[in-house]
């Protein structure tokens, strides 16, 4: 058998989920469980926060059926909205919260023969350049889709491009970009991601949207996540299959360029190929 072992501290995603509600009280919380989780496995990670999520975000569809199944109460947002116009149909159905990023997918909703109106969140591209309308062409959205009868709650949603980054200029634009829209009558709004939820209150809006802090992994390059009260979800434990002396200058397999010729274990080494390298020079013992 493999001899590797990825093992998930569901208590610690519960823990970490406490600390993204304590950072933004009174905010509720959209789980970000895209991705299976960010690999800690979408069910587990649902049924440990069931009692305590307000809800949870997803990036597709199948993910947000998948959470529909376990948790029948939970607003379930979808990231990216509906890759096609009949997902929409599905979307009222399952009653997610479905993001409009784009002219299409705002036409298709108009058009959908829904069984009840969604909760719409139109997204502002901020400044990531990523998704969603600029400014002016939401405040025009804002005008179609206010009051439109497939429209039950009508939102806004912007993401930060490096908010990971203390102090970068763009983050604060962003905020005036999205604070910018609030004399537009939206039921709920949305800016923040670990980061921000972690370091500018000003951005936590009615709901907040962790992702990596869940996880247990710090957003920052300059704060640890046991500076910032996270405990790790994962850990992988690996058997070492060999062990290689090369002589000092030799390049290991997968070393770039320049780099030492002894290779500290990594996770994602480790998890393809247990194996450590030492350099036969006494200085390499540093390492
Ligand atoms: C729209 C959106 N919101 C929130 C998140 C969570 O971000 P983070 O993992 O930085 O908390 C993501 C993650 O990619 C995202 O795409």
């Amino acid at each position: 058998m493999r001899p590797l072992i990825a093992a998930v501290d569901l208590s610690a995603i519960r823990h970490n989920h406490a600390v993204a509600k304590r950072c933004a009280p009174e905010r509720q919380v959209f789980a970000v469980v895209k991705a299976n989780a960010y690999g800690h496995g979408v069910r587990e990670v649902v049924s440990v926060l069931h009692d305590v999520a307000d809800g949870y975000a997803v990036a597709c569809l199948e993910e947000a059926a998948e959470v529909r199944a376990m948790d029948d109460r939970a607003r379930i947002l979808l990231l990216e909205g509906c890759f096609e116009p009949r997902e929409y149909l599905i979307a009222a159905q399952l009653g997610l919260d479905v993001v409009v990023q784009g002219e299409r997918q705002a036409e298709a909703l108009l058009a959908a023969e829904t069984s009840r109106p969604l909760n719409v969140w139109l997204k502002l591209d901020s400044g990531m350049h990523r998704l969603g309308f600029d400014a002016e062409a939401l405040r025009e959205w804002h005008g179609l889709l206010h009051g439109a009868s497939k429209v039950a709650e009508l939102n806004l949603i912007s993401h930060f491009a490096c908010a990971d980054e203390r102090g970068h200029a763009l983050t604060e634009q962003q905020v005036e970009c999205f604070l910018g829209l609030l004399d537009l009558d939206f039921d709920q709004r949305s800016l923040a991601n670990s980061a921000a939820i972690l370091t500018i209150p000003a951005a936590h809006m009615d709901w907040v949207r962790p992702g990596i802090m869940l996880y247990g992994a710090t957003p920052f390059a300059d704060l640890t996540a046991r500076e910032l009260g996270l405990k790790p979800a994962m850990s992988l434990t690996a058997e070492l299959i060999a062990v290689r002396d090369v002589a000092v200058g030799i390049v290991s397999a997968m070393a770039p360029p320049g780099s030492p010729s002894v290779l500290r274990a990594s996770a994602s080494s480790a998890a393809v190929m247990p194996t450590a390298t030492r350099a036969m020079h006494p200085a390499a013992r540093r390492w």
